[in-house]
C-alpha cells in the first residue's frame, strides 16, 4: 500500500512498542524505512519484539521505560537520539486500563491510569520537544486515544478522562508547536481484535460479540488498520494535517451516538 521508503530516514519512538497496536506500528514503520525505538516496562518482551523487527531487516532498539517517570522518559528520548541520530516521530501508545465502576475505584487505581496515559503522554511530548523541533522532516507526535474519551466510558472513568486529557493536550500542542514545524495528532481506534485492550474490555466479560455488533461494519478492526493510519500521519502524506483526531473505528462512534 505504501512505498517501501515512505518513512526512510526517520526515527520513531513508540511507547508500549513491545505488544499489540504499538508493536504493529513499530513493525510497519520499520518496514517502511524508519528506525524504531521500543519503550515499555517488560524488557524481555521488548527485546523479542525488536528481534522480530531486525530479523525482518528493520532497525530497532529497546529502552526499558516506565512512562510514569519523567526522568526515565527523558533518558529514553536521549538514548534514541544517541543511537539513531535524531527523533522525528513520537508515538504515545502506552496505556493501562481495567474495568472498574467508579464507586469502587480507589484513588490509587485512578491515579495509576492517569499517570500512565495522560502524564506519560505529557512527559513524552515535553521531553521530545527540542528534538522534534530539530527534525529535518518536521517533528510528529501521534497519541493513541479512543472516542470513549469523548463520549464518556462507563466502567472506565479513569481511562476516559485520561484519553480526553490527551486529546486536549494534543490540540493545544498542535497550535503551540505548529510554528516549530511539529504536527500533533491523535488516532482513535475502535475495538481492535487480538489485543490486550479488547480482551480486558470485552472478551473477558463475554461482551465480545456485542461489541462487534456495535460497530457499523459489524466486526473488530485489525492492528494493521491503526498502523496504516499512523503511517499516514507520520509521513509526508499527512504533511498538512495537525490537531486532528483520526477516527479508525469501523463506525463504532457514530453508531454509539445514533443508538
Ligand atoms: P497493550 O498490548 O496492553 O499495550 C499497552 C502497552 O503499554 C504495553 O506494551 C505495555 O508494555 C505499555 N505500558 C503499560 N504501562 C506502561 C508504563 N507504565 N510505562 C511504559 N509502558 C507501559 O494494549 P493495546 O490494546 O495494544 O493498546 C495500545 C493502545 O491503543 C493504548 O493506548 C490503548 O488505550 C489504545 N486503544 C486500544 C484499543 C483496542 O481495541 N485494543 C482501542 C482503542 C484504543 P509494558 O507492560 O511492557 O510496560
Ligand atoms: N479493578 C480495580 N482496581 C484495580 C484493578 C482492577 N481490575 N487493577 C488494578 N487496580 C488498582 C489496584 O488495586 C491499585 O490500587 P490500590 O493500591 O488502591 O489497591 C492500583 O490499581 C494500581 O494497581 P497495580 O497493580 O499496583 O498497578 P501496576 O502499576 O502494577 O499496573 C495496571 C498498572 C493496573 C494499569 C495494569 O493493569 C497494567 O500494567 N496494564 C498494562 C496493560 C493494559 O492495561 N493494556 C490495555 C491497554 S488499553
Amino acid at each position: 500500500m505504501f512505498t517501501h521508503d515512505t518513512l526512510q530516514g526517520r526515527v520513531a519512538l513508540i511507547t508500549g512498542g513491545g505488544s499489540g497496536i504499538g508493536l504493529e506500528i513499530a513493525t510497519t514503520y520499520a518496514r517502511l524505512g524508519a528506525s524504531v525505538m521500543l519503550a515499555g516496562r517488560n524488557e524481555e518482551r521488548l527485546q523479542a519484539a525488536a528481534q522480530s523487527i531486525t530479523q525482518a531487516g528493520g532497525a530497532a532498539a529497546v529502552c526499558k521505560t516506565d512512562v510514569r517517570n519523567y526522568d526515565e522518559v527523558k533518558h529514553t528520548i536521549e538514548t534514541t537520539v544517541d543511537r539513531f541520530g535524531s527523533l522525528d516521530i513520537l508515538v504515545n501508545n502506552a496505556a493501562g486500563n481495567f474495568i472498574c465502576p467508579t464507586a469502587g475505584l480507589t484513588p490509587n487505581g485512578w491515579r495509576t491510569v492517569i499517570d500512565i496515559d495522560l502524564n506519560g503522554t505529557f512527559y513524552g511530548c515535553h521531553a521530545a520537544y527540542p528534538h522534534l523541533k530539530a527534525s529535518t522532516h518536521g517533528g510528529c507526535i501521534i497519541s493513541i486515544i479512543t472516542m470513549l474519551g469523548v463520549s464518556g466510558w462507563p466502567g472506565a472513568a479513569h481511562a476516559a478522562s485520561a484519553k480526553a486529557g490527551i486529546l486536549a493536550l494534543s490540540r493545544t500542542l498542535a497550535v503551540e508547536w505548529g510554528g516549530d514545524g511539529i504536527r500533533v495528532n491523535t488516532i482513535s481506534p475502535g475495538p481492535i481484535g487480538d489485543t490486550e485492550g479488547v480482551k480486558r474490555m470485552y472478551i473477558d466479560s463475554g461482551l465480545g460479540e456485542l461489541e462487534e455488533k456495535k460497530t457499523a461494519l459489524g466486526r473488530f478492526g485489525r492492528k494493521q488498520d491503526i498502523a496504516n493510519a499512523a503511517v499516514y500521519l507520520a509521513s509526508d502524506l499527512g504533511a498538512y494535517v495537525t490537531g486532528d483526531n483520526l477516527i479508525v473505528d469501523g463506525g463504532r462512534w457514530l453508531k454509539y451516538v445514533a443508538q
